[in-house]
């Protein structure tokens, strides 16, 4: 039975929505839906969501979020609803007017979009509608709870672990610091002045730290890597920046996760990606493909995080 001091949430719009234990707690239940996940129609949450509609509203391509999310709806017993694009979220008709219709045939709503407080004035307007973020310009919690999962299935107990995220300070390094703070994971950041974490951030993270755990954000690679346990990064031009692509090509070239970089963090160390990649700008071939690359593992943890979130929200007492 799930932990019944967990208070069920209504929303997922970021890793500070969850306090320690129940990030925990979906950790731990990620973990349990993927071992179960070989039953199949006999796995115990496998109708925990029967008669329940999720909608899944997309403003910005996606491969794993789409994909999995849908899968997750439907092995827990649930009817995805694909929205289209021409929902035009924020354009067409208020954002609240779409919350207020949506409210009144789905139980939750997945969505991607450009703004996170476009996001949280959808959540506030509907409140009987779970809403949960799907990636916005500022972050990508779901990312998160994978990588949580991937780091931890690889080197177990995370607390006083140290990893180091080299590129954007973007939505994936925002998140992934939330996370790493609340589970006591040390982090080094480093990125290039002016793509350095938002100071917010930062002071979110510094509240939320459990464990002793530090942020410690730097200017050079080199130093951010040293003797860490996993080194992570992501694109240099997020969806949306397409503009800018060149100008960040230069701005970045400094901050390539190679093997030289990867040979000053500590030995077997982890690389690690959201993905999609491109090979030759973040990451080299060599790194992305070689033995200590966990991408397609995150992308597999995504299914099984989102599982986990999906049941703490509307089915809170199905699990563990
Ligand atoms: N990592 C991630 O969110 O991938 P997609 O953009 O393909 O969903
Ligand atoms: N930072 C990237 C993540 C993609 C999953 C973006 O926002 O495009």
């Amino acid at each position: 039975m799930v932990d019944a001091t967990l208070t069920r949430r209504k929303d997922f719009l970021s890793i500070l929505d969850f306090d320690p234990p129940e990030l925990d707690h979906c950790l731990q239940l990620a973990a349990q839906l993927k071992a179960d996940r070989s039953l199949g129609r006999q796995a115990p949450t496998a109708d925990a969501l029967n008669g329940r509609h999720v909608g899944m509203l997309f403003d910005k391509p996606s491969l794993r979020t789409r994909t999995t999310f849908e899968i997750a709806i439907r092995e827990l017993g649930g009817h995805p609803v694909a929205l289209q694009p021409d929902v035009a979220l924020g354009h067409r008709e208020p954002v609240a007017d779409v919350a207020r219709n949506l409210e009144r045939w789905v139980n939750a709503v997945i969505i991607r979009t450009f703004s996170q407080y476009l996001l949280q004035e959808f959540a506030a307007a509907a409140p009987q509608l779970h809403v949960v973020n799907a990636l916005t310009d500022q972050e990508h919690p779901c990312q998160a709870l994978a990588d949580c999962l991937t780091l931890q299935e690889r080197i177990g107990p995370l607390r006083g672990r140290t990893i180091a995220y080299v590129g954007d300070g973007n939505n994936v390094a925002t998140s992934l610091v939330h996370a790493a703070a609340m589970l006591g994971v040390h982090v080094h950041v480093a990125s290039p002045e002016p793509y350095q974490l938002p100071h917010a951030v930062v002071q979110q993270a510094t509240a939320v730290a459990r464990h002793g755990a530090r942020l410690r954000l730097f200017t050079d690679a080199a130093d951010a890597v040293a003797g860490v346990d996993a080194v992570y990064t992501d694109t240099w031009t997020s969806m949306g920046q397409e503009a800018e692509a060149d100008l960040r090509r230069r701005v970045f070239a400094a901050y390539q996760v190679n093997d030289e970089l990867m040979a000053l963090a500590k030995p077997g160390a982890l690389f690690m990606h959201c993905l999609p990649a491109h090979r030759g700008e973040e990451v080299t071939a060599e790194v992305f493909e070689s033995e200590v690359s966990v991408v397609f593992e995150q992308a597999e943890n995504r299914l099984h995080g989102q599982k986990a979130l999906l049941l703490m929200l509307l089915a809170p007492s199905v699990g563990l």
